[in-house]
């Protein structure tokens, strides 16, 4: 008779391989979605040895092989698989030996923290796409939070959504500043939060000093900057600058700011590890990468604390599907549903590191409260570390959308010319991030594009 063994753990999603142990098992969910429980109930093979294979009886997932080594500390018959970087969390012994490991992640018990201990927050632009993602979370977890935008690509209604989506008094916790990043001024002004309570006397004004900057305002997207470099120029370098300035000069703990994969230009080694890069291929990518340049000499010539994210093309909920300059994603999804051609620049190899918003307001929160000395005045790839190519996420997409768009039944991307300033390949070793700020992406591409259809459709 075979022996039972029970495995029950955590696993993020994504989990890699090879081989040695099988195990029979089921998979289900448990009520955090950002987790997997797996409940084996046989296995074959040894133990401990340098890997293993996880078959799962229900259908729904695939057989997967895991590297594994002995647990410390523990018997012979327990084991836990030597994780991938940006996943963790299996461990499994014999039934007598029952072991659970529903452990929180790091971010999950940062965010029950914050939840109890109230900050105050600085995030530009605050009405696009990340930066309202942002406002919404840090708002539920009961923070304080200064927005500043200028509304040149962002909107009036990320932020109207944001408010039907936290409750009443979370968001009398939001104190928006209508501004500009290119005007010194307006950069001070946003480095303390003010607001009057309903029934107050409205002359005292509560007042508190901004502690953490997640400056997003910039004008993004390699087509635009090469339309106009001295648009692109003037936000993200001047007002990159300002905004550095105005923080320092406020002693603000922390100062988060987006970077972008652009900087790796044409380096071709992939994946792209944060100390190796090439030669911008556009004017964006030089302000991003003038960006890391200031953000370092600001560290050490004021001793200035910064920390730099490099996204990899995120996407989620309030992205912008419209213009000239829309990401691939959100403008795909919009050319499907209206029933429009969709346009591949290139043969469609081309592949990029997508990554769900969800992963990206993580990686934004981590950094800035993280009090590890290592990990501060760094830059950092955000992304998942897995790679599709435009084919596969037209794949990907039209999978999605056919229940309820038939009329994508058989239809064909067109595909026409490469961009200019467009890299082949992008995708991100993402170990730094997960070693020095424990970022765990709660996201892989499918099911990011999941949410990320609901909210489109
Ligand atoms: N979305 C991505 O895939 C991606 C990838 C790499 C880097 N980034 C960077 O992330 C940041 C946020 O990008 P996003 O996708 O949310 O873009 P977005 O265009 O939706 O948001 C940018 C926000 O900045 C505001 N803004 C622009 N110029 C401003 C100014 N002068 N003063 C004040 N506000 C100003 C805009 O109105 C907008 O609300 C940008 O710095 C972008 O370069 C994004």
């Amino acid at each position: 008779m075979l022996e039972m063994t029970i495995i029950q753990g955590l696993v993020k999603n994504g989990l890699r391989t090879p081989t040695t142990i099988e195990f029979l098992g089921l998979w289900e969910k448990i009520n955090n979605p950002n987790f997997k429980r797996i409940e084996f109930d046989s296995f074959k093979g040894e133990a401990g040895t340098n890997s293993f294979t996880l078959s799962p009886l229900s259908g729904e997932h695939q057989c997967r092989t895991y590297p594994a080594r002995r647990c410390a500390n523990r018997s012979d018959h327990c084991f836990e698989p030597t994780c991938h970087s940006s996943n963790a969390l299996l461990i499994g012994c014999t039934r007598n030996q029952k072991t659970q490991m529903i452990q929180p992640s790091y971010y999950d018990q940062l965010k029950t923290r914050l939840a109890t201990e109230p900050h105050t927050w600085l995030i530009t632009g605050v009405a696009g796409f990340i930066g309202s993602n942002l406002l919404e979370t840090l708002l539920k977890l009961n923070q304080r939070v200064v927005g500043l935008d200028n509304f040149a690509t962002g909107y009036q209604r990320n932020l109207d959504e944001v408010e039907s989506l936290v409750s009443a008094e979370q968001w009398t916790n939001f104190n928006f500043i209508p501004g500009d990043i290119r005007n010194l001024d307006d950069c001070r002004c946003a480095m303390a939060f003010r607001h009057s309570r309903e029934g107050g006397n409205p002359d005292c004004q509560e007042s508190a000093p901004v502690e953490y900057v997640l400056h997003q305002a910039a004008l993004g997207s390699v087509p635009r900057s090469i339309e106009n470099p001295i648009a692109t120029n003037e936000t993200n370098i001047s007002g990159f600058l300002n905004m550095l300035v105005a923080a320092r000069d406020a002693k603000i703990k922390r100062f988060v700011y987006a970077a972008s994969s652009s900087t790796y230009g044409d380096h071709p080694g992939l994946p792209k590890v944060e100390d190796k890069i090439g030669k911008p291929l556009s004017p964006y990518a030089v302000t991003k990468y003038v960006n890391e340049l200031y953000a370092d000499v600001f560290a050490r010539t004021y001793g200035f604390n910064t920390i730099g994210l490099r996204y990899f093309n995120v996407f989620g909920p309030r992205q912008d599907p419209n213009g000239a300059y829309a990401a691939v994603i959100p403008k795909w999804i919009a050319s499907m549903i209206k029933g429009e051609p969709v346009f591949i620049n290139g043969d469609g190899e081309s592949s990029r590191d997508f990554c769900f918003i969800d992963n990206t307001v993580q990686v934004n929160l981590l950094a800035a409260i993280t009090e590890n000395p290592e990990a501060t005045n760094q830059v950092y790839n955000v992304a998942v570390g897995d790679r599709t190519t435009l084919n596969q996420l037209y794949e990907q997409l039209c999978l999605n959308l056919l229940p309820s768009y038939s009329h994508l039944k058989g239809a064909k991307p067109v595909y026409r010319d490469f961009r200019a300033g467009d890299v082949r390949h992008s995708l991100a070793d993402i170990s730094k991030a997960v070693t020095l700020l424990g970022y765990q992406p709660t996201h892989r591409i499918a099911e990011g594009l999941k949410v990320a259809k609901e909210w489109y459709v």
